[in-house]
């Protein structure tokens, strides 16, 4: 897995609870994941809760404007002051329930660098797209969304999750090799443009990752890690996830 630190990223979406903030927190401390970083995605309300509570969290959006009247929706400058280091941007949830655009997306993940937050890319093809296939198609002009935007180098303080949309909430992982293989396809796409940026930049998988798939998962050379959504949701799962991706280091 080269000299990348995993990332295990934990995206509650609108679920969770404060009692769940409180037991994910002990059970985080009662384990040691020295070699990775563990982090939590909650809804924006349970955000300072989070980290008073020695989580480290980020959000599930923010907007791509800066701070003014645009009601019900979140600046990034505000989640960065709050303390989080990370938000997710063009979650598969986010691009089609509420149709962010790729440009959207690089909008937000620009905002996001603005003030400090280490945007989380995600992309990802459907279950169509994938038996036309267009997954590499579909993948690359995800990224390249961002890449024309803001050039290869606003890679480096970012990282990528591949999400097949069709893996995601339904049972249905990706095999390791499946996985393996988009994951080596991005990362190859961006070494054509900078060899350093790609060996440096954490790519995770998700869609139904569980604490019965995620060992072998993680194995794969350029997996480097997993966006977890059921599963982080619950503690003893999620720690499980996390120790596999530890022996991964
Ligand atoms: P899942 O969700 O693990 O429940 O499939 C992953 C995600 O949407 O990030």
């Amino acid at each position: 897995m080269a000299s990348r630190k995993p990332i295990v990223a934990g995206n509650w979406k609108m679920n969770g609870s404060v009692e769940l903030i409180t037991t994910m927190a002990e059970t985080l401390k009662s384990a040691s994941n020295n070699n990775i970083d563990v982090l939590i995605f909650p809804p924006f309300p349970l955000l300072s809760k989070a980290l008073e509570a020695g989580i480290t969290a980020g959000s599930q959006t923010v907007s791509h404007e800066n701070a003014g009247a645009f009601t019900g929706e979140v600046d990034a400058k505000l989640v960065s002051e709050l303390g989080c280091k990370y938000t997710l941007v063009g979650h598969s949830e986010r691009r089609s329930i509420y149709g962010e655009s790729n440009d959207d997306v690089a909008a937000k993940f620009e905002k996001a660098q603005q003030h400090n937050l280490m945007p989380i890319l995600c992309v990802g093809e459907s279950e169509a797209q994938r038996e036309q296939g267009l997954t590499e198609s579909v993948v690359s002009e995800q990224i390249n969304a961002v890449i024309n935007k803001l050039g290869v180098a606003a890679l480096v303080n970012s990282v990528i999750a591949y999400e097949p949309v069709w893996a995601i909430g339904t049972g249905k992982t990706a095999s390791p090799e499946q996985a393996q293989q988009v994951h080596k396809f991005i990362r190859n796409e961006i070494a054509a443009l900078d060899a350093v940026v790609a060996q440096n930049i954490a790519l995770l998988y998700g869609g139904s990752v569980n604490d019965q798939n995620s060992e072998l998962l993680f194995a794969q050379a350029d997996i480097d890690g997993g966006l977890i959504g059921g599963a982080s949701l619950k503690p003893d799962a999620f720690i499980n996830i996390c120790n596999s991706a530890q022996r991964n280091a």
